[in-house]
């Protein structure tokens, strides 16, 4: 096998995206389009990888770090001239170079590998990925002759009225012997309908000097569409959710409804998990199996273990352990650990905090910078009061111990294990093992006083 380059145009702006977020940086599923690209292209196994930067190069080169070369666009005059920047890594270079755009998300390696595999087999100097669409629009036409060998490339702005009903399109992928391509970048010209350098007219000049070019047609279209809007941005999400989506059934993972369901790439989930609609589980982010994940939550970044339920809440960060139950319209926030079988109810916030094993925090409950033992009771309406408005603290709760309703812990406190919280009290000071703390007025009542209270007349 040949030795295997890649090249990734990623210089554009995406003018038609009317973004401030370079095109390329747009995410698909949680990814950016160019992280995508980045992870198809490694599974081709390709020696050198050269991404062509420009608009936003220093937030593409921090999203793909190390994982490139990357060669400076810093005037965007076309796809050929970008390609042509990354001559300084490659141009001497025997093998054969990918090219492709940092706006197609979705060609898989399978197709990729498919291309490199044409090629070689053709013995061509370059093969254009194609596909077939309904919709032709926005792309260039790849033009046949009449036996059906490719005569060149067509951008829809240089198209006749002819040329522009053919349907089928360059994918904006390609596979190039490496020196000629880099040759024969010189000869382009800037003499076409938008005055730049444009990498599809290499294909007439490569043909006009006698080499082979072919086309590998792939039979999705779909893989091929080019993100330049943002309708094909959407477009391009609800394919991959799809694809995604369809992955998670195939491990044994039940949806309600796939459609309303999103899931971003790289998130795992075991078998017999139901996932309910408008659900989103975003960035590394496990589910075990036999959990339960229902209407509208949102898990980003988290771990949540087998068979757990979580009801209509919001998870960030955070992880819960077997068994365990989160909601309905709970609030994990960052660094929040729910051991096994604790019992989180509704409205309840965590944040900072470790919940231990079967301890219920059943209602209405805000649980911030703590340590929680096991088998506590939380009641009501209980506030961790961890931050006097400079700094927060820290409140620890030893196993068994019984928090009542609408108790206030004042921290830094520690309340040892085996003690009792009086409902209501505002706690401030330690409490010790096997004690009851009680923190509040003394109840007075005054004899038939509601008689001379006037709104009760
Ligand atoms: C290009 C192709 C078109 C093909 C389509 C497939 C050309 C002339 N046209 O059109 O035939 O059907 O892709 O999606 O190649 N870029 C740079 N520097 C530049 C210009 C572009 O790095 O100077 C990058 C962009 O960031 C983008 C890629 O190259 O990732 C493609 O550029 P874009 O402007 O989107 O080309 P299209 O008009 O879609
Ligand atoms: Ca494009």
């Amino acid at each position: 096998m040949d030795e295997r380059y890649a090249i990734i145009l990623a210089a554009g702006k995406g003018t038609r995206m009317k973004s401030k977020l370079y095109k390329v940086l747009h995410p698909v599923c949680g990814k950016p389009m160019v992280e995508h690209i980045m992870n198809r292209v490694e599974e081709v196994n390709p020696k050198d990888v050269i991404t062509v930067v420009g608009h936003g190069a220093d937030e593409v080169k921090a999203q793909l770090g190390t994982r490139s070369e990357y060669a400076l666009q810093a005037e965007q005059l076309g796809t050929g001239h970008a390609v042509m920047q990354a001559a300084d890594f490659l141009k001497e270079k025997k093998g054969t170079t990918l090219v492709i755009s940092g706006d197609t998300p979705l060609l898989t390696s399978e197709t990729l590998d498919q291309l490199f595999e044409y090629h070689q087999a053709k013995g061509a100097s370059a093969t254009i990925l194609t596909a077939q669409a309904d919709d032709p629009n926005g792309y260039g036409r790849i033009l046949r002759d009449h036996v059906g060998i490719v005569d060149k490339i067509v951008e829809q702005k240089d198209a006749t009225p002819e040329e522009a009903r053919v349907k089928e399109i360059n994918t904006g992928t390609y596979c190039f012997d490496n020196e000629l391509l880099f040759e024969t970048l010189e000869k382009l010209t800037t003499d076409n309908a938008q005055g730049e350098y444009y990498l599809t007219d290499i294909i007439e000049i490569l043909k006009e000097n006698e080499q082979i070019v072919a086309a590998y047609q792939t039979d999705d279209f779909e893989e091929s569409i080019g993100v330049n809007d943002r309708m094909a941005l959407a477009q391009a999400n609800e394919i991959m959710r799809k694809r995604i989506n369809q992955q998670h059934m195939r491990n044994g993972v039940s949806f309600i409804d796939p459609k309303t369901t999103y899931i971003d790439e790289g998130v795992k989930i075991g078998a017999e998990t139901l996932i309910e609609p408008g659900v989103a589980l975003k960035g590394k982010t496990t589910i075990g199996e036999n959990c339960a994940i229902t209407q509208n939550s949102q898990i980003t970044d988290s771990v949540i273990e087998d068979q757990v339920t979580v009801k209509s809440s919001t998870i960030e960060k955070s992880v819960v352990h077997s068994q365990a139950d989160v909601g309905p319209y709970a609030h994990l926030r960052p660094q929040a650990e729910v051991n096994q079988k604790v019992h989180i109810g509704n409205f309840v916030e965590i944040k900072n905090a470790v919940i231990g094993e079967k301890t219920k925090v059943g209602h209405l409950t805000y649980v911030g910078d703590a340590t929680l033992g096991k088998e506590i009771n939380v009641g009501c309406g209980t506030v961790f009061v961890n931050y006097d408005g400079k700094n927060k603290h820290h409140t620890t709760v030893g196993d068994y111990s019984f928090i009542g309703s609408g108790v206030n812990l004042v921290g830094p406190v520690n309340i040892a294990s085996n003690s009792c919280l009086a409902a209501g009290s505002t706690i401030t000071d330690d409490v010790y093992e096997n004690d009851m703390a009680i923190a509040r007025a003394r109840q007075v009542n005054k004899e038939g006083y509601a008689k001379r209270l006037p709104f009760l007349q």
